[in-house]
């Protein structure tokens, strides 16, 4: 009955609520009509925010292991040319695949507004169930590496200003776009879009 209901928006929680400071749980049945619904929950509330590179299940109050990624081809390295597809990932882990860190730009939809400079691995493997249950194992780099790492912290409660170190580097994105960014535009200094 419920899962005939049409998505819906769902409130986003923002730093300072609990929802954000707990390991979320793993799912038991990634094909369950619960899961869908909570997926299709997530990619409405997605485009009700704008532009986005990814979502967590604990940003909108639901306490298990899935998250969202959408990046567009601008942002994708080689490995995937077209771009990386609206996609839910199930139980997700990673494990980076170098020492190598890179820092950059980051905003999350739970600290709106906002946005730091975060060192991140810029070689990761992944392992996710997909919606139909299958397991899902791939690589990825740069900034596709950056949302992915990101959406994860979101799973065991950490957001990113706790990966900071430097909060000389912290502060309102349109001031930061306005007068960091747009003297050099490169494409390091591309604005991010919140996660
Ligand atoms: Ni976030």
């Amino acid at each position: 009955m419920e899962n005939n209901l049409p998505p819906k928006v769902l409130k986003i929680a923002r730093m300072g609520h609990p929802a954000l400071r707990q390991r979320a749980r793993e799912v038991t049945d990634p094909t369950s009509p619960i899961v869908r619904k909570v997926v299709d929950d997530m990619i409405e509330t997605a485009k009700d925010f704008g532009s986005y590179s990814g979502l967590a299940a604990p940003q909108v109050h639901i306490p298990l292991r899935i998250i969202l990624i959408h990046v567009p081809k601008e942002r994708c390295d080689e490995m995937d040319p077209e771009g990386f597809p609206l996609t839910a990932m199930i139980n997700l882990t990673i494990e980076p695949l170098t020492d190598k860190q890179h820092v950059g730009w980051e905003g999350c939809m739970s600290v709106p507004g906002m946005m730091g400079r975060v060192a991140r691995f810029t070689h990761i493997a992944l392992s996710y169930q997909a919606l139909d249950g299958k397991m899902v194992s791939r690589e990825a780099k740069g900034y596709l590496a950056r949302v992915i790492q990101h959406e994860c912290d979101h799973l065991d409660g950490i957001l990113y200003p706790q990966r900071m170190t430097d909060f000389g580097k912290f502060g309102f994105m349109d001031e930061i776009v306005r007068y960091t960014m747009k003297p050099k535009k490169t494409a390091e200094n591309t604005p991010i879009t919140p996660h």
